[in-house]
C-alpha cells in the first residue's frame, strides 16, 4: 500500500513537471518552425474558443496546426465542451491554463474575459455549436466564452458543426446572417454522414480549411463592410458548347475564383449574384447561383441581371467560338476525318462595358500562356475595362483548377500592374476586391471634382 502510494506520489509529481516545462518551453518558443503557413515573422496570439460539439476533439488539431504556423494559442471551452474533450489536454498541448469558468478561484487571471479577448490577434471557436452561434449572433454573454466575444476587439473565425437539420433550421441561418453582417468569418461545414448517422451538411469543415482561413485573417485583420452599398454581378466557370447531345467544347475552369471572389465580397457585406457555367466545386452559401450554361445563356442572364449590378467581375472562362452546326443526334463515327466550322460566340465583357451606365464598374479576367501582362494591357484598353485580372494558366500550381492562384492586377488609369505572389483564391479574392474599393473611391472623388 505505502510503495503504491509512493509511486502515485512520484507519478503526480512526474506529471506536474512534464505540464510546467511544456509550459515554459512552449512560452519561449511557440512553436515556431520552418513553415510556410507561418503568418508573419512575429508571434501571432490566437485564442480558440470550443463549444460543445462532437467534433469537439478535432479542436486539438486546429490549435496543433496554429503552433505548427508559428502561433501561440490560448484556449477557452464551454462547460459542454468539456464533456468531449478534456481541459487538460489543451492545457498539455497549449502549455497555458484553460479557462472554462472565469468564476473559478483557481483562475490566473482576475478579469481574464476582457484580457483574454483584447490581447489576441485573432479569436477562433472549434467547433462553434448552434448555441454558441445564437449567443453570439444575439450578446448573450452568460459564460466565459460568450463574454469574450462580446469583449474582443480581434477578427473573429468560427468554423460551425452540427446536425444538417440544426444547420438547416431557420433560427440557425438568421444568426449566421447576422454573424456575417457583424464582421464575423464562417467557415462552412462540410457535408457528409453525421455522427448521429444523418447525411448533410453540418461536419466540422477540415482542420487544414480553418487553419487556412484563419491564417488568412491573421494577415489580413478585421473584415470590413466596406462593400455594403455594391451590388455585384460575378460570371464563373466555364462554358460549354454543343457539338451534338452528348459532346461539347469546354475549358478546364472550376469556378473557383468566382466562387471565392462572391464569398469574399459577400463577407464585406456586398448583394452578390453569380452566372455559373460549368463548376466542380460547391458554391459559397448565401449567393444566389443562375446557371447557364453556354456562352449564349450566359451573356443572355448577363444581360438581364445587369441593370440591377454597380460592379461587374468577369471571371468565367467563356468560350470564344461554338460549333456552327449543333447535330440533334449523337454524331457516328466514320472512317474519314472530321473538319468542326466554329463560328463566334457573343463577347459578354465587350458588351457589358458597351452599356455601362451609372458608374458600373468592369472588371475582366486574362487567362493567358503567353505574353500575360501585353495581352492582358490589350484586353483592358480595346474592352474599356475599368481593370483587368491576369493569370498565367501554364502555372501548375496556379489558375485553372487550383486553389491558389499567382494573380497581376491592372488598373486603367492607375499606377504600374500589382503583381501578387501565389496565394490562395480566397486571399486573390480580396485582393481584387481592395482594387474595387479603390476605384469607387478614385471615381466619387472625380465626380465631385466635377473631373
Ligand atoms: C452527444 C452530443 C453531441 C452533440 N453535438 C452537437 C454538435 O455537433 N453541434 C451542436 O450545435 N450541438 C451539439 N450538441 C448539443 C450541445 O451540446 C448543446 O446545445 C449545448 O447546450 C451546447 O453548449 P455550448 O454551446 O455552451 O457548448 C450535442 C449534444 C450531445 C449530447
Amino acid at each position: 500500500m505505502i510503495a503504491n502510494a509512493v509511486t502515485c506520489l512520484i507519478a503526480h509529481w512526474f506529471q506536474q513537471c512534464y505540464i510546467e516545462v511544456e509550459f515554459r518551453e512552449r512560452q519561449a518558443t511557440p512553436r515556431m518552425t520552418d513553415n510556410p503557413l507561418k503568418p508573419s515573422p512575429e508571434i501571432k496570439k490566437v485564442a480558440l474558443g470550443i463549444s460543445g460539439g462532437i467534433a469537439a476533439y478535432k479542436a486539438a488539431e486546429v490549435l496543433r496546426g496554429l503552433q505548427l504556423a508559428g502561433c501561440s494559442v490560448r484556449v477557452a471551452m464551454t462547460k459542454r465542451a468539456c464533456e468531449f474533450i478534456q481541459p487538460l489536454t489543451l492545457r498539455a498541448l497549449s502549455g497555458a491554463h484553460v479557462i472554462v469558468d472565469d468564476y473559478a478561484l483557481d483562475n490566473p487571471d482576475p478579469i481574464a474575459h476582457i484580457t483574454f479577448s483584447q490581447t489576441v490577434d485573432l479569436f477562433i471557436v472549434a467547433p462553434a455549436t448552434a448555441n454558441i452561434i445564437a449567443k453570439f449572433a444575439n450578446g448573450v454573454a452568460d459564460d466565459f466564452l460568450t463574454s469574450t466575444y462580446l469583449a474582443c476587439t480581434a477578427p473573429v473565425l468560427i468554423a460551425p458543426a452540427m446536425n444538417p437539420t440544426m444547420w438547416h433550421h431557420p433560427a440557425t441561418v438568421r444568426n449566421l446572417s447576422q454573424l456575417r453582417k457583424d464582421g464575423v468569418r464562417i467557415v462552412d461545414p462540410d457535408s457528409g454522414e453525421m455522427a448521429c448517422g444523418t447525411i448533410g451538411p453540418g461536419r466540422l469543415n477540415d482542420p487544414e480549411r480553418i487553419l487556412a482561413a484563419a491564417l488568412e485573417l491573421l494577415a489580413k485583420g478585421r473584415v470590413t463592410q466596406d462593400l455594403a452599398d455594391e451590388r455585384l454581378l460575378i460570371t464563373t466557370g466555364a462554358t460549354r458548347e454543343e457539338l451534338d447531345p452528348v459532346r461539347f467544347i469546354s475549358n478546364r475552369s472550376s469556378g473557383r475564383m468566382g466562387f471565392a471572389i462572391a464569398e469574399a465580397a459577400l463577407s464585406r457585406g456586398a448583394e452578390v449574384s453569380v452566372v455559373a457555367g460549368a463548376t466542380s466545386v460547391n458554391s459559397p452559401k448565401g449567393v444566389r447561383v443562375t446557371r447557364a450554361l453556354s456562352a449564349h445563356e450566359m451573356h443572355e442572364a448577363v444581360m438581364k441581371k445587369l441593370p440591377k449590378a454597380t460592379v461587374f467581375i468577369g471571371a468565367a472562362a467563356v468560350a470564344d467560338y461554338r460549333p456552327a452546326q449543333r447535330a440533334a443526334t449523337k454524331q457516328k463515327k466514320s472512317q474519314s476525318s472530321l473538319v468542326l466550322t466554329l463560328e463566334r460566340t457573343r463577347d459578354i465583357l465587350g458588351d457589358v462595358a458597351s452599356a455601362r451606365t451609372n458608374g458600373l464598374l468592369v472588371i475582366g479576367f486574362a487567362a493567358e500562356t503567353n505574353d500575360v501582362l501585353f495581352n492582358a494591357q490589350e484586353k483592358l484598353r480595346t474592352k474599356n475595362l475599368d481593370a483587368i485580372v491576369a493569370n498565367d494558366v501554364t502555372r501548375i500550381d496556379a489558375g485553372f483548377d487550383s486553389t491558389e492562384n499567382a494573380i497581376t492586377i491592372l488598373v486603367r488609369d492607375g499606377q504600374g500592374p500589382l503583381e501578387l505572389p501565389l496565394m490562395s483564391k480566397l486571399e486573390a479574392a480580396h485582393r481584387i476586391l481592395d482594387e474595387i474599393v479603390r476605384l469607387r473611391a478614385k471615381t466619387e472623388t472625380s465626380a465631385v471634382a466635377g473631373l
